[in-house]
């Protein structure tokens, strides 16, 4: 049998171009003991890939060059000579941008399909959702009455975030960059306020919306945003660093100018890694799941077709035309 995948060609820099990646055919080989062989239905394209790109970042390698991009897959099981998985079984983990992948099960996680689609396994019960969970409820630690400000807030991770915050009594602020997403955030996520921060501006929105200041800034975008977010903290206040997507791609990293609003406010300023929290993840799949179901938690999907089109379906996070969780259907 032969996989097709998408490797590294070359390291980026700057913006991600298309002479970055190639599409590889390669036999696949006989599977040993210990190994099952996946066909991966749905691939989960999440902005960290671009960081994975570079040599290595302090939590986790680069992608070596030639190598499988490495990606969250989730498929179905064609063959197994594992003991924990059999044929049939649907599973997830960081199987890459490919048609197939063989696995020794390191990291895989068996799924449960009854009550949920593959795709919702990469985004809501997936990593991004638990980047919302716990980061929000461990490093941003809400309580009822408060009041939170989300960057980047119609993707998974910020829609997730906004609507949990709902979910413990916060009033919730989000921010994203069309009239369209906003739309969303307000009507099908239940946030109270929405920022187009293309057509607005955010320093002025968040005085008008939180007079007395905001006591969580979830941050996913980083730059300038952070900045403005800074000059609006409530005492107390939690800013939790989870991403810098305005950063991600740019030679020069833009470092915040306001940082000493976090003194006078007798806040605190915390990073999030969700891999930190693997051990607890099942239990906020139960509950995310538990909320969906209530209706408490609403999901939006982007899906793509085709692995030929994963380089410009990746460049989407980037120039935000993704709307909702981007999967692309390999
Ligand atoms: N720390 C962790 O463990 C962890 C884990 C997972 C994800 N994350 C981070 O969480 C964040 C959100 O991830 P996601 O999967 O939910 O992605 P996402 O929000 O679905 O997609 C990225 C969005 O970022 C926005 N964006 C792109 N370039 C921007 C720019 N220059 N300025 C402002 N906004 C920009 C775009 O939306 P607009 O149309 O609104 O601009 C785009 O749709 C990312 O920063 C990611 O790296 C962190």
């Amino acid at each position: 049998m032969t996989n097709t995948k998408v490797a590294l060609a070359s390291r980026p820099q700057g913006f991600i171009e298309d002479s970055n990646f190639k599409i590889v055919e390669e036999e696949i080989p006989a599977l040993k003991d210990g190994e099952l062989l996946i066909h991966i239905q749905a691939i989960s394209l999440d902005p960290a890939i671009r960081g994975w790109m570079n040599e290595g970042t302090t939590y986790i390698k680069g992608i070596e060059i030639g190598a499988v991009i490495r990606t969250f897959s989730a498929g179905k099981v064609l063959s197994s000579k594992h003991k924990d998985f059999k044929e049939g079984d649907y599973v997830e983990g960081l199987l890459g941008a490919q048609h197939y992948a063989v696995s020794n099960g390191n990291g895989l996680k068996t799924l449960d399909l009854e009550n949920s689609q593959i795709s919702h396994h990469l985004g809501v019960l997936g990593m991004p959702g638990m980047t919302a969970y716990f980061g929000l409820l461990r490093r941003g630690e809400p309580k009822a009455g408060e009041i939170i400000y989300i960057s980047g807030a119609a993707g998974v991770v910020g829609s997730t975030v906004g609507q949990i915050a709902k979910i413990k009594g916060c009033t919730v602020i989000g921010s994203a960059g069309s009239d369209e997403k906003c739309k969303f955030l307000l009507e099908e996520c239940g946030f109270d306020y929405a920022i187009n921060y293309k057509t607005e501006d955010i320093d002025q929105k968040l005085k008008e919306y939180a007079p007395e200041g905001i006591h969580i800034f979830y941050d996913n975008v980083g730059g300038p945003t952070l900045d403005m977010a800074l000059l609006n903290l409530a005492q107390g206040a939690r800013v939790v660093l989870c991403g810098f997507i305005s950063q991600y791609n740019s030679k020069e990293i833009y470092g915040p100018k306001n940082y000493m609003k976090i003194v006078s406010a007798r806040g605190v300023m915390n990073g999030i890694i969700v891999f930190d929290y693997v051990a607890e993840w099942p239990q906020a799949v139960k509950e995310i799941s538990q909320w969906i179901k209530e209706g408490k938690i609403k999901v939006k999907e982007h899906v793509e077709h085709g692995l030929e089109n994963f380089v410009p379906t990746l460049k989407m996070l980037y120039t935000g035309k993704n709307f909702g969780k981007l999967v692309l259907i390999p």
